[in-house]
Parts: C-alpha cells; sequence; structure tokens
C-alpha cells in the first residue's frame, strides 16, 4: 500500500509552505490543521535556496524548528528534497544547470522545474542535498515517505544534452551501423560517419513548426530516440536523488509526484524506481468525470501496488488556468472521494495556506488570505477531514476488480504523434478517450496496462492506435486471444517496430490475428465523414478511414460512402477460443457506447451496477470487504437502488438492505461496506 504496509489511517493534508511565514503564523497553522483534521504535511518542497545558501553551507536551522513543531503536533511527514528550482546563486555561477529550449535559447536564472537533466552541477548538488537531509533527519520517525523534487518534467537541447545523447545511443545501439539502421539516415543522406556527427534533433536541426505552432519532426527515429533519451535523463536524476536518501532511510519509501497522462516522462518505466506512485490531479473545468478518473486508473496501473498516493489538488481554485473556477460546494469532496474509489490512500491538497506574493498567490489554500476558518473552503476541508477519520482506513489494500485492460504505451504515443501523415488529427488520447469513456459511462472498471504487462488477467484488451508494435508484443496479443480474450485494437495500428521503420504491409505483425490487410489511409479533414451501419443504426466514420481486405476476419460493418463504399471498416477476426477485432476507424461517443456493451455483454464482462446518468459506481475490494462508491457527478439530485445489502463506511454501519434507494445531492457521494 501507499505510504507503507503498516499504515492503517487515511493521510490527509498537503504542501505546506511554513518557509514563507514568520513563526507566530506557524503556530496558527497547527490549530487550524488540528481543526481540520489534517494529519500529514508535505514540507520543503521549494527550499534549495534557503538550506543551501551557498556552495559548501548547508543551513537546515529553520527547517529543523519546522520539524520540531510538526512532530510536536502529532503531524506526519512527507519530506521532500526541494530540488524542483535551483538557487540563483548556483545558476549564476554553474551556467551549465540551465536549460536550452529547442530553438536555441539558453535560459537564465528563473522559473522552477528549469535545471538541464544532464548538467554535472545540478545530478551533483541535487544527489547531495538530497542525502544532507536524509542524514540530518533520519531521526524522526514521522517521516512517512520522501518526495523527490516536484513534478519532473519538460524538455533540454542544450549542449551537455548533445553529449549525453551521444553516449545514450552508444548504449542502446552499440554501433554506428546501427544507428543508422534505426533512423532510416539513408533517406536525403543523412548517413553518420562519426558519433560526434550526431546533433540534437531539435528546431536547428530536423525540427520545424507547423502552421498551428507544434513542433513536428522530419526524422521520427531520431526524434524518437531524443524523447526516451530525455525522459531516461530526468529519471537519472530521480534516480541519483533516491539512492541519495535510501542510504540513511533505507526503510521510508521513496516518491515523486507525477501528473497523470503527461506525455514527456515515460511514467511506465518510471514507476519501477518508485516505491509507491503519486500524482497531482488538476482537471480543468471542461474535464469530464471520466477524463479524472482515467488517471486515477493509469496512476494505479503503472504500479504494482495498484494504489496511489493524490499528492495534490486543490481545495477550490486554480490560479493557472485562463479562467480559474471555483469548486462548487461538495466538488472537492466528490472528487476526492472519485480519486479514493480508483486506487488513492491519501487525499492530500495544494496547499494549505495562501502564499501572499507571486503567481500562486491566488490559488486556492485550505487557508486562505483571511487566515479564518469561518471559511467554505475550510468547512468542507475540515467536514472531509471528519469523514476520513470516521472511514476508519475501510478502503486502504482495496484493490479495483477489472476484467477490462486499456494497453498504452508512451513510446508509441510518442511515434504516433511525430508521424508526418497521414492526419494531423490524430491524437493518441483521444483514441485512449473514446474507449475509456465508454466503458467509465457504464460503470464497467478499467485497468491501463502497459506492453510489458500480463494480458491473461483480462477478458477484454483494448489497444488502441497501437502503431508500433514492440518486440514479442504480437504474439503475446496472439496467444491471449487463442486462450478466449477479447482483443480490440483500432486504425493507424500494427505499422511500425520500436524505431518507428515501416515492417511491411499493415498491420504488420498483427495481421495474422486481425485476419486483414489495410491497403490504404483516407484522412478526412475535420467536418467531413464517411458513415457505416451497425445492428441497423448508423454510425459516422472520421479522421481516419482505413482501406482493408479480409484475409480470414469477418467484415462487420461496411462504409457507405464514396469509392470504397462497401469495403469493410469493422472486423472480427476469430482466433483459437477468443477474437480480434479491427475497428477500422474513428466513430462518436454513441458508437462506442453501443459497441463496448457489446462487446462486454459477449466476453462475460459485467458493469459494477446500474446507475442513472451522471452517477459513477466504482468498487475497491479488499479480500472479503467491498467499499462501493457511489458519485453523483451531476449538479442534481439522483436517487440510485442498491442491488446488494450495504451499509455505510461512516461508523454509524446504518444499513441499507438489497433494493433500497438512496439520494445522492448534487456532486454527492456515499460510500458503502457491501456484501456482493
Ligand atoms: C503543481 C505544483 C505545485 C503548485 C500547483 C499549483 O501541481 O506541484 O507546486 O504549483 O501545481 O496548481
Ligand atoms: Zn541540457
Amino acid at each position: 500500500m501507499a505510504y507503507g504496509k503498516q499504515v492503517t489511517e487515511i493521510y490527509y493534508g498537503g504542501d505546506y509552505n511554513p518557509e514563507q511565514w514568520s513563526e507566530e503564523v506557524w503556530e496558527e497553522d497547527m490549530r487550524l490543521m488540528k481543526k481540520a483534521h489534517i494529519n500529514l504535511v508535505t514540507l520543503n518542497v521549494f527550499s534549495w535556496a534557503a538550506i543551501q545558501p551557498s556552495e559548501d553551507v548547508y543551513d537546515f536551522e529553520r527547517l529543523d524548528r519546522i520539524m520540531e513543531l510538526v512532530r510536536k503536533n502529532g503531524l506526519k511527514v512527507c519530506m521532500a528534497t526541494s530540488t524542483g528550482a535551483h538557487p540563483a546563486w548556483m545558476a549564476k555561477r554553474h551556467q551549465d544547470i540551465l536549460r536550452t529550449d529547442s530553438d536555441g535559447m539558453r535560459h537564465k536564472f528563473g522559473g522552477r522545474h528549469n535545471s538541464c537533466p544532464n548538467s554535472p552541477t545540478y545530478r551533483h548538488y541535487s544527489a547531495k542535498l538530497a542525502e544532507k537531509l536524509a542524514e540530518h533527519y533520519r531521526g524522526y520517525d514521522n517521516i512517512v515517505a520522501w518526495h523527490i523534487a516536484n513534478e519532473y518534467g519538460g524538455r533540454c537541447y542544450c549542449e551537455n544534452c548533445e553529449k549525453a545523447f551521444r553516449e545514450w545511443l552508444k548504449e542502446r545501439y552499440g554501433t554506428l551501423e546501427a544507428v543508422n539502421r534505426a533512423f532510416n539516415t539513408s533517406f536525403w543522406g543523412h548517413t553518420f560517419y562519426d558519433w560526434d556527427e550526431i546533433v540534437i534533433p531539435d528546431l536547428r536541426s530536423e525540427h520545424f513548426r507547423d502552421g498551428s505552432g507544434s513542433e513536428r519532426t522530419m526524422f521520427q527515429g531520431i526524434s524518437l530516440a531524443y524523447e526516451r533519451f530525455q525522459s531516461d535523463s530526468i529519471l537519472a536524476c530521480y534516480r541519483l536523488e533516491r539512492d541519495a536518501v535510501k542510504k540513511w532511510m533505507p526503510d521510508t519509501p521513496v516518491t515523486t509526484n507525477l501528473m497523470g497522462f503527461y506525455k514527456p516522462l515515460d511514467y511506465q518505466k518510471w514507476a519501477k524506481y518508485m516505491d509507491f506512485v503519486s500524482w497531482d490531479s488538476y482537471p480543468s473545468p471542461d474535464d469530464l468525470p471520466a477524463d479524472c478518473a482515467m488517471n486515477h486508473d493509469l496512476m494505479r496501473g503503472i504500479h504494482d501496488q495498484d494504489s496511489f498516493v493524490l499528492m495534490e489538488q486543490t481545495p477550490s481554485v486554480t490560479n493557472w488556468q485562463p479562467y480559474n473556477r471555483l469548486k462548487r460546494p461538495g466538488q472537492m469532496r466528490l472528487l476526492s472521494l472519485q480519486a479514493a474509489a480508483h486506487g488513492a490512500d491519501a487525499i492530500q491538497f495544494f496547499q494549505i495556506r495562501r502564499s501572499i506574493g507571486a503567481c500562486e498567490k491566488y490559488h486556492g489554500a485550505v487557508i486562505d488570505h483571511a487566515g479564518r476558518s469561518d471559511t467554505r473552503v475550510f468547512r468542507e476541508v475540515a467536514s472531509l477531514g471528519a469523514e476520513l477519520e470516521g472511514w476508519n482506513g475501510v478502503f486502504l489494500n482495496g484493490r479495483t476488480p477489472s476484467e477490462t485492460a486499456i494497453l498504452v504505451d508512451w513510446e508509441n504515443w510518442w511515434a504516433v504523434e511525430y508521424s508526418a501523415g497521414p492526419s494531423v488529427l490524430m491524437k493518441y488520447m483521444d483514441a485512449v478517450k473514446d474507449y475509456y469513456r465508454a466503458l467509465f459511462d457504464q460503470n464497467v472498471p478499467v485497468d491501463f496496462i502497459g506492453v510489458d504487462d500480463d494480458l491473461s488477467r483480462y477478458k477484454v484488451v483494448i489497444a488502441p492506435l497501437l502503431y508500433m508494435v514492440k518486440p514479442g508484443l504480437d504474439q503475446k496479443i496472439k496467444k491471449f486471444a487463442e486462450n478466449g480474450g477479447t482483443f480490440i485494437t483500432t486504425y493507424f495500428s500494427g505499422l511500425v517496430d520500436q524505431d518507428d521503420l515501416v515492417v511491411g504491409a499493415y498491420p504488420g505483425k498483427l495481421s495474422g490475428t486481425l485476419g486483414i490487410w489495410v491497403e490504404e489511409n483516407d484522412a478526412l479533414p475535420e467536418g467531413e465523414e464517411n458513415s457505416f451501419l451497425w445492428n441497423g443504426k448508423r454510425y459516422p466514420a472520421r479522421v481516419l478511414c482505413d482501406l482493408m481486405h479480409l484475409e480470414g476476419a469477418e467484415a462487420i460493418c461496411r462504409y457507405e460512402s464514396d469509392f470504397y463504399s462497401g469495403t469493410p471498416v469493422i472486423t472480427c477476426n476469430k482466433v483459437g477460443k477468443g477474437n480480434s477485432w479491427y475497428v477500422g476507424t474513428r466513430s462518436d461517443e454513441t458508437f462506442y457506447r453501443d459497441f463496448l456493451e457489446r462487446i462486454c455483454e459477449d466476453a462475460g464482462v459485467k458493469p459494477v451496477m446500474e446507475t442513472p446518468e451522471g452517477v459513477e459506481a466504482t468498487i475497491r475490494r479488499n479480500g472479503q470487504t467491498s467499499v462501493l462508491f457511489l458519485l453523483n457527478h451531476s449538479g442534481r439530485e439522483q436517487t440510485v437502488c442498491l442491488p446488494w445489502d450495504c451499509c455505510l463506511c461512516d461508523g454509524s454501519c446504518e444499513s441499507y438492505p438489497a433494493g433500497s434507494t438512496i439520494q445522492l445531492g448534487a456532486y454527492g457521494g456515499e460510500i458503502f461496506k457491501c456484501q456482493l
């Protein structure tokens, strides 16, 4: 379980930055935190300049006082290493720490999350600071985890990165011949004869901006390699700090706060080096409840623990969106319950007290500028805190029982979106959402899995836009279907290998399992569509229409217009005891709903239960205990009928026999123990 096996309470709290305040304020904060039932603070996230004022001086005196105070007040600590923003003096003395953008612009000091991951200075001082902190604070048994840096991300295109990139290529490919092959450099005569001829793919070399301002590439192979290399470089910084902390506190779990479907970092690879996953959830006002849940499910799925910590969420409002809408009364509680439903073992906020200056001064906090507890937000935070205490850890260690999985792969995501053609409208996340939302709306639990995961645990596996098929994956999919599984993939799948090189006739190594040959792909501009009929209903075909031939599969639907009218658009191939489906186009919400309802029915995948539109039902199961979360994401009251004997988890244990109805207010939610 996140934060360690022995933990029996639900941790509740968040980022606390007392270094921005005088000490009288600290005492008041302690009082207010108790009132809000807060039991954990994340400390020291941005204090590097304060604790290392120069090269050889470390000054922990103020942090010591903070640590003493929080320990005296019974608070647990998630201890950050402060390396998310380097000090000004370091940038002045060691310019290699500054990042360079893709257009060659070298940064000056400023902002945060801005250190070059291949800077010798950054690597040296960040790991040293992490080690000093762990050595100094190892005696505090209220430190329940280490939080390395903060929201790692971004890219650097500096000369140190260029040198390191060549080394990374040597390591991965061994010889220049292999690099030339992988990048297909015989195209446009880009052959390399010396390692030093290889330069970074950026706006000065292989990259350019298209009409919409997006950065695109002329050589996918090298650009894809650079994505991998940068994700690995940043991971190396995390690992250096992690190992430094482990020298002194080997038993304390280490994490860093991730960001859900964040494209630049291959979190499936990162999770292997994290003791538990933690992530920051900041849905934008137009995100659907399914979109929030999807990120939680991904974060749960990248780690074997099957759970995570909600490291940050705003209690009320953000500051960085164009319009920062308030969370409506009840919404913060609802989103916290939703996180718990999808695997969160702890609920935390950014932040406890609002700053008075700089860009986050209008970001929501538990304690706002008025410094009072009689605010709507404080009351909601305190009331959720009391509820969490009442639930007494009921869902901790619970797992989500999913029979359906969506296969995602970061490297595939990079490759799909670097592709020059067939369509700029082809977005990996859109394809993932098409399938996820339809399952979510039917209360079908979903796991996100990667190419290395075991497929045999599932009845249905969906791999949207599986453009890149890595070695062995085709065999795994075949076996899964042969053993009775239902496999679904989409247009533009199976085309390339792990280096983004086309493997032959499409869909490459998936051809046999899918029983089709895709001859061409027709990209339809925005607003244009083809169509197809399924069970008497008409659905649109948009974005990309694959033109294919049957080679063993059965055509389930056919295009209705254009020169390929009458040719297959959706096919199903019998493979051993199972089926493998190809959906050769992008359709609409209604299609995905109808299609997946049918797929689930045929595969014997049952929804958790029936609920009215806008109400989510999700289960976490721990041995014999099943905890049901009923969440009303709509802004109006809703009635739900319970299919099993249930009792409320709030300590009242009020029981509701099967068939009882319950009322959920606008943005309301309840959690029950139930007998399935
Ligand atoms: C991120 C960061 C925090 C803070 C919040 C504001 O999640 O980790 O430090 O900047 O955003 O929303
Ligand atoms: Zn760099």
